[in-house]
């Protein structure tokens, strides 16, 4: 692990530019977004009245990740009834880790573990409200993210929701 202290810095107008020009590698740009897409899709949600909270990942004064927390409320879901009675429970009024990436020269360095680590004691404060679980979802090629996910406690969904390809798994906050 790298001396600089891992910090989270939430995004804003200052570190925008710095955040979008992170990115991981060709091969891993199938298991997550880019950070402007994800940037606009928070702005999105809380334009719509929803929850999403992207934040920088900084070792020291150096930008090295991005990851971003979400909530979506029962009720405030756009999914129609249909959607919503195939949506599995624990998608609302639980904390989704929604994004998260380390940039391709900084990986394998502790980071994404100590990032993680904040990341949870950040959804324990409740920033959007009680919660029984944080989420998240990966592509089963994902085995690094696998691995970190569940050394954290996250524990595979045995059933692959209708529609969904990546493998959900929980963690009870
Ligand atoms: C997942 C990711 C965020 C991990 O970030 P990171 O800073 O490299 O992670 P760390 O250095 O903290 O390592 C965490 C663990 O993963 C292991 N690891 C990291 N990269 C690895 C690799 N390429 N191959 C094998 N193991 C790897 C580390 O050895 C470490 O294991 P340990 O803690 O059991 O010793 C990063 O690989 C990434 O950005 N991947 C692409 C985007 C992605 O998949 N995001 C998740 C979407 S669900």
């Amino acid at each position: 692990m790298s001396k600089e202290a891992v910090r989270l810095v939430k995004v804003d107008t200052d570190n925008l530019d710095d955040l979008i020009k992170l990115t991981v590698s060709d091969e891993q740009k199938q298991f997550v977004a880019s950070n402007i897409y994800s940037i606009a899709e928070a702005y999105a949600t809380v334009a719509e009245g929803g929850f999403a909270q992207p934040f920088g990942i900084y070792a020291g004064d150096k930008p090295v990740g991005f990851l971003m927390i979400g909530y979506i409320k029962r009720g405030d879901e756009d999914d129609d009834e249909d959607d919503e009675e195939e949506t599995p429970d624990y998608v609302y009024d639980n904390y989704l880790f929604w994004r998260f990436m380390i940039d391709k020269e900084e990986q394998r360095k502790g980071y994404g573990r100590e990032a993680m680590k904040l990341a949870l004691d950040y959804i324990r404060t409740f920033p959007a409200g009680k919660a029984e679980y944080c989420w998240l979802s990966y592509e089963p090629e994902n085995k690094v993210a696998r691995k970190l996910y569940s050394s954290f406690g996250f524990v595979e969904e045995p059933e692959l929701p209708k529609g969904w390809d990546e493998i959900p798994a929980l963690l009870k906050l």
